[in-house]
């Protein structure tokens, strides 16, 4: 029996597989590497000595789905393909739209056909919106701020339909704060296209050299130094939350939204000042107007993960940090050679 995993030559994706190969699982990938490269997978195997089957394909593509769920025995998936950038999805609203929730929905279907009713989704903290702090899942949700946003939400409720109509479906909406990090190895990590949009990979280029300097958004916020405070989880902790709910997924059907968030929240500063102990080196930053739609501050309850799954964080940010900085300095162009 496999797990099939959708978006898996991603960022998230890529540790996902690293740490199901750990944990023994066969593992699918189905990826159309529109923001991934396959080099991520043949890296996968090298940490794990273990292999893994690729099709490239798009989840919307319900024919190339059935040819793999006909050609493997999956038990269940994990759901991460989809588009992610904030600013982008304001631009294009409509290609997240259709890649997000219409690539979701025909991979139900496809799911439903072959009689394979266990999904893990990636959700996001964005759907909590400007919740009151800690976020916890039995808040209200919905008030997102930009269409990528509104993507998470709109799927959450889709599949929530879903269970209504059919109970046998068990489902796992994992709810994640902010990823950060990289495999200890230093072989796979995020590697952004273009100029990033998120704090960590920006702070590590700036490290490297490839950027000048990094803009603060913000020292006015009501938190401690005026910066953004936000929740960020080691990626391999967070591969780990999704063995334990594929795991949590055998003994139950139901449809739970879980926080997988480290349940304390970091300044930007402070973020700058770990990956200043990381890399050895100050890091250039200059104080920048707010971002529009960013927060004060965002982090979880982590209880019901605990509950739920039996599962906490391990690695603090100082272990992100570090290894992110691995990951950077040995692959300063990522998989590109
Ligand atoms: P990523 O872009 O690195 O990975 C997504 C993968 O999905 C990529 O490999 C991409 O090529 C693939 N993909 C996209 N559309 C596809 C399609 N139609 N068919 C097949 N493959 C497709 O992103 P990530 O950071 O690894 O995020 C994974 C998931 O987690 C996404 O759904 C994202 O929205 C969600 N998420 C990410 C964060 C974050 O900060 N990184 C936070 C919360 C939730
Ligand atoms: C973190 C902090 C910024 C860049 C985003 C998405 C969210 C989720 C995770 C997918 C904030 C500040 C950032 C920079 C800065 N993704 N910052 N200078 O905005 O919390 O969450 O990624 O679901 O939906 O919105 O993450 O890393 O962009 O920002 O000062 O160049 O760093 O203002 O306080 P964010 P981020």
């Amino acid at each position: 029996m496999s797990i099939l995993v959708t978006g898996g030559a991603g960022y998230i994706g890529s540790h996902a597989c690293v740490e199901l190969l750990n944990a023994g699982y066969e593992v699918v990938v189905v990826d159309n590497l529109y923001n991934s490269k396959e080099e991520s997978l043949s890296r996968v195997q090298k940490i794990t000595g273990k292999s893994l089957k690729f099709y490239e394909c798009d989840i919307r593509d319900a024919e190339g789905l059935e040819k793999v769920f006909t050609e493997n025995k999956i038990e269940c998936v994990i759901h991460f393909a989809g588009l992610k950038a904030v600013g982008e999805s304001c631009k294009i609203p409509l290609e997240y739209y259709d890649n997000n929730i219409g690539g979701t929905v025909i991979l139900c279907q496809v799911m439903a056909k072959m009689g394979v009713k266990k999904l893990v989704f990636s959700s996001s903290a964005t759907v909590y919106g400007d919740s009151p702090i800690p976020y916890r899942e039995d808040m209200h949700v919905g008030h997102c701020t930009n269409p990528y946003g509104r993507t998470k939400y709109m799927i959450e409720e889709i599949l929530r339909d879903l269970y209504a109509s059919d109970n046998e479906w068990s489902i796992a909406l994992l709810r994640y704060f902010n990823p950060i990090g990289a495999h200890e190895s230093g072989l796979i990590g995020e590697d952004p296209n273009g100029i990033p949009n998120n704090l960590l990979p920006y702070i590590s280029q700036v490290a490297i050299g490839k950027l000048a300097c990094l803009s603060v958004f913000g020292d006015d916020y009501n938190t401690p130094d005026g910066t953004g405070v936000r929740d960020y989880i080691h990626v391999t902790d967070l591969a780990i939350g999704h063995v334990k709910a594929v795991k949590y997924l055998e003994s139950r059907t139901g449809i739970d939204a879980i926080n997988l968030g480290a349940g304390r929240g970091y300044s930007v500063l402070e973020l700058v000042k770990a990956f200043e102990k990381a890399c050895g080196h100050e890091i250039a930053y200059k104080i920048a107007p707010r971002r529009p739609g960013d927060l004060d501050v965002s982090y979880a309850d982590p209880q019901k993960a605990k509950d739920l799954l039996g599962f906490e964080t391990q690695l603090d940010v100082d272990k992100m940090c570090e290894d992110t900085w691995r990951w950077q300095s040995n692959n300063p162009n990522g998989y590109d050679a």
